[in-house]
C-alpha cells in the first residue's frame, strides 16, 4: 500500500521527523517559516494529512478554499485556537491535538515566570550582567515570597493541575476557578471558586491555564485586575488573548499588580514592545513546551493520532 502524503509545516524534533519519514511520504518545511494561508490551501490539494503548529492559521476563510484531499489536521500543540474547528469539521476534516504530554514542561515554565517575576529576575540579571552591581543593602531588590502564599489558578485542566502540584511543593495554598469543581483526587485539597471574580480576591499569585476562546478573550481586563489583592503577581503561559495588555500595564503603573511573568502575547512572534520598559515583567517567547523530552512527546503524539486515523480508528485526541 502506498504511503499517505504528509506535510509537516515546521521543524519538529529529529526523532519525530525520522519516524514521520519512515511511515509517511512526508514533506518537511526545513526552512521552518510559518505556513501561510496560500501554503495551507495548496497543501490541502497535495496532502492527505498536515501536522501544523499553532503558527499556522486554519481560519474559516482558508478552510473554505481547501480542496477535498486533506483528511486530517494532527496539531503539534494542545491549544487549537489557530483552528476554526467548526469550519474544519464542516469539511469532514478530523482535527487532533497533543494534550497531557506538555503539561509538566508548561507548568515548569509558569513556576519559573512566577518566581522570576516575584524576585526581580529581570532587573537583577541586568544589574549583574551590565557591571552595574556596585552596592548591596538589606533594602535591595526585596521581592514577594512565594512559599506559603495563596495562588489562584484559572483553568484546572491538565496544565493547571500540573502547576498546582508544583505550587504545592512551595507550600502554596492553591485556589482555582474551573467550569466545574474537580473530584477530590484531582483537586488534592485545592479550594474551588465558582466565579473568576471570587478567585481573584484571594490570588496573591495568579496563573492562567485556560484555553483561548471567544469567552476568554481579555479575561483579565481592568475590572478584574482591580479585584486582585494589592501587590499581586500575574503569570500567563496559556495564550496572549487572555490578557488585556493595556489593562495589565495600567495595573503595573499604579502598583496594584506588583509584577508579571509572560510567555504569551497578543501578537506573536514579537510580543508587545511596550512591556520592555517594565523591569517587573519577566518575559519569555512562548516556550512553555520547549523541552527536548516534550518536543519528542508532542511529535510522537501527533503521529500516534495520524497512525490511528489511517488505521481506520478514531484518534485518541480527536476534538
Ligand atoms: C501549545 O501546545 O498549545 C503550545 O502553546 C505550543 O504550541
Amino acid at each position: 500500500m502506498s504511503k499517505k502524503r504528509l506535510w509537516i509545516t515546521r521543524r519538529l524534533s529529529d526523532a519525530t521527523l525520522e519516524r514521520a519519514a519512515r511511515d509517511y511520504d512526508v514533506v518537511i518545511n526545513y526552512d521552518d517559516t510559518p505556513g501561510t494561508a496560500a501554503d495551507l490551501i495548496a497543501a490541502s490539494a497535495e496532502f492527505d494529512a498536515i501536522i501544523p503548529c499553532h503558527s499556522e492559521h486554519f481560519s474559516a476563510d482558508v478552510v473554505a478554499q481547501f480542496s477535498d484531499r486533506l483528511q486530517i489536521v494532527a496539531n503539534h500543540s494542545v491549544g487549537v485556537d489557530h483552528c476554526d474547528l467548526p469550519a474544519l469539521k464542516g469539511r469532514g476534516i478530523v482535527v487532533t491535538n497533543t494534550p497531557d504530554v506538555l503539561s509538566d514542561a508548561t507548568a515548569e515554565l509558569a513556576m519559573l515566570l512566577m518566581l522570576g517575576a516575584a524576585r526581580h529576575a529581570v532587573a537583577g540579571d541586568r544589574i549583574v550582567r551590565t557591571g552595574n552591581w556596585d552596592s548591596w543593602s538589606p533594602a535591595f531588590m526585596v521581592g514577594k515570597q512565594v512559599t506559603g502564599a495563596r495562588v489562584g489558578i484559572v483553568g484546572m485542566g491538565r496544565v493547571g493541575r500540573a502547576f498546582a502540584a508544583k505550587a504545592r511543593g512551595f507550600d502554596m495554598e492553591v485556589h482555582y476557578f474551573n467550569r466545574s469543581a474537580l473530584p477530590d483526587d484531582q483537586a488534592q485539597g485545592a479550594v474551588y471558586h465558582d466565579t473568576v471574580e471570587s478567585l481573584l480576591g484571594v490570588a496573591d499569585f495568579l496563573s492562567l491555564h485556560c484555553p483561548a476562546t471567544p469567552e476568554t478573550n481579555d479575561l483579565m481586563n481592568s475590572e478584574r485586575f482591580a479585584l486582585l489583592p494589592e501587590g499581586a503577581v500575574v503569570v500567563n503561559t496559556a495564550r496572549g488573548a487572555l490578557v488585556d495588555e493595556d489593562a495589565l500595564m495600567a495595573a503595573l503603573d499604579n502598583g496594584h499588580v506588583a509584577a508579571a511573568g509572560l510567555d504569551c502575547f497578543k501578537v506573536e512572534p514579537g510580543g508587545n514592545p511596550a512591556f520592555s520598559s517594565y523591569d517587573n515583567v519577566f518575559m519569555l517567547p512562548h516556550i512553555g513546551s520547549a523541552t527536548r523530552q516534550t518536543r519528542d512527546a508532542m511529535g510522537f503524539r501527533a503521529l500516534d493520532n495520524l497512525d490511528a486515523f489511517f488505521a481506520g480508528k478514531t484518534p485518541q485526541d480527536t476534538l
